[in-house]
Parts: C-alpha cells; structure tokens; sequence
C-alpha cells in the first residue's frame, strides 16, 4: 500500500494492523507465560477486537477511490448510535471476558478456582446480558433513523444483518447461561463476537464514504 501510494488514513490503518498482529503474538506469549491468568486472557482477547474493528474499516476504506471527497450517506444523528452501539458493545466485549474469569479455568482442570476473579459469575453475566440490551436497542435505533432518511441500500443492508447477527450471539449467549456453558457454545460466543465487532464497523464505516463520482 506504501509503494502503491495510496491515501494516508488507509495507510494509517494498514499499518495498525500489521503493529497490532505483532504486538498481540508479544502478548499471548506473555498470557501463557502466567498461566493464561484471568485478566492476562482478557488483554490479549481485547485488543483483537480492536484488530478485527480495524480490519473492517480498512476492508471498506480500501475499495474507495483515492482521489474522491468522503460525503455523508446517512445522518449524523445515526452516526452518533452507532458510536453509542460501540461503546456498548466495547462494555459487552469487557465484561463478557469477566464472566469467564469468575468462572473455573477452561485450560486447567486442576488449578481450580486460585486466581480467579472474586465476583459472583451470576450477577456478571447480568450485567453483560444487560450492556448487550443497550447494544441491540442503540443498533435498532441506528437501523430505524437509517430507514426513515432513506439512506442508502446496503448502508440499511448492513443493520438489518447486524440486529440478525446480534439476536444469534444473544441465543448462544443464553444457551451458555442455562446450559453451564456446553463445549461448543465457546468458540461459537467467541466468533460471533469478532462478527458483531466487524458489522458495527460496517455500519460505522457506511455513514461517510468516497464513492466514484457517476458521469
Ligand atoms: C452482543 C452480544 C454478546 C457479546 C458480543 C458477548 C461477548 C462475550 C465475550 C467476549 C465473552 C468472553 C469470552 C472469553 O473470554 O472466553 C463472553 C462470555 C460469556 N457470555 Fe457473552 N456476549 C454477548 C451476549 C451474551 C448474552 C446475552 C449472554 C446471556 C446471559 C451471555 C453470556 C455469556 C457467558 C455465560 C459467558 C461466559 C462463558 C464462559 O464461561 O466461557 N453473553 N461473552
């Protein structure tokens, strides 16, 4: 992309990815040097969500010509929920890595309950199922503004797939919590979090873009 000479804001992010992959291999190094501590995990679970936020961002940015002015596709108010979404979504993801760390060590059947986080799994999951209601409700606000200023199509495409995306997480979510986590529910939560964080990106990404100029 550098000898390509593309603009500076792809760039920017290109370069955050390839810095991030690094500095993340550093940290999971470092978590199984601790024993896959608890808050160690989280550290090196959260920043990839970050990753996967900028992969997203510049999966959009890149197809976008050069030499065109970003324009507003939808309105600022709708804009503002789905920043309002994110940062949910940023307490869900938080949180979420709490529920698990209240719990027992998925890695260490022997190791028991020694480290753990010291709050009751029950009230974080509340808290976490709580934070995701805000999410989902943010996101439907956002996908209501979008279809009442007639924004583009696959602008409203996008939040249609993300409320979707949001309910099938929520089911997974629920189902962890009955059901005392079945094995396949946790890849399956993990992956439907990356998801949801690249369909927010999306969404974000589709209110302001540099589209070719029809002659
Ligand atoms: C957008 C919605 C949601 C997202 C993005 C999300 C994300 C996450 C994340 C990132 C974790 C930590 C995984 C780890 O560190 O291994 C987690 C754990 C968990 N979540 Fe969610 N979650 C969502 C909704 C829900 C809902 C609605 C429930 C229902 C109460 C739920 C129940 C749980 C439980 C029980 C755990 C702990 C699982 C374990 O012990 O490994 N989640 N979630």
């Amino acid at each position: 992309m550098v000898r390509a000479g593309r603009r500076k804001d792809i760039k920017t992010l290109a370069w955050i990815s390839l810095i991030g992959v690094v500095v993340q291999a550093v940290i999971g190094g470092i978590s199984v040097r601790l024993d896959l501590r608890w808050w160690s995990v989280a550290v090196h679970f959260l920043p990839s969500m970050v990753l996967v936020f900028v992969a997203a961002m510049l999966y959009m940015r890149i197809a976008e010509p050069d030499n065109e002015a970003p324009t507003r596709r939808y309105p600022s108010s709708a804009q503002t929920w789905t920043l309002i979404a994110a940062a949910a979504l940023c307490i869900v993801l938080v949180t979420g890595t709490m529920v698990t760390g209240s719990g027992p060590h998925s890695g260490d059947a022997v190791a028991g309950m020694e480290g753990r986080l010291e709050l009751d799994t029950r009230v974080l999951a509340y808290v976490h199922a709580a934070c995701m209601y805000v999410y989902l409700i943010a996101t439907i606000i956002t996908t209501v503004l979008l279809r009442n200023s007639g924004a583009p199509e696959d602008a409203k495409r996008t939040s249609y797939v993300l409320i979707a995306l949001i309910l099938v997480q929520w089911a997974i979510g629920v189902i962890q919590f009955r059901m005392g986590v079945p094995r396949w529910t946790i890849p399956a939560h993990i992956a439907m979090s990356s998801t949801v964080v690249a369909f927010s990106a999306f969404l974000f990404a589709h209110g302001k873009r540099r589209l070719p100029t029809l002659v």
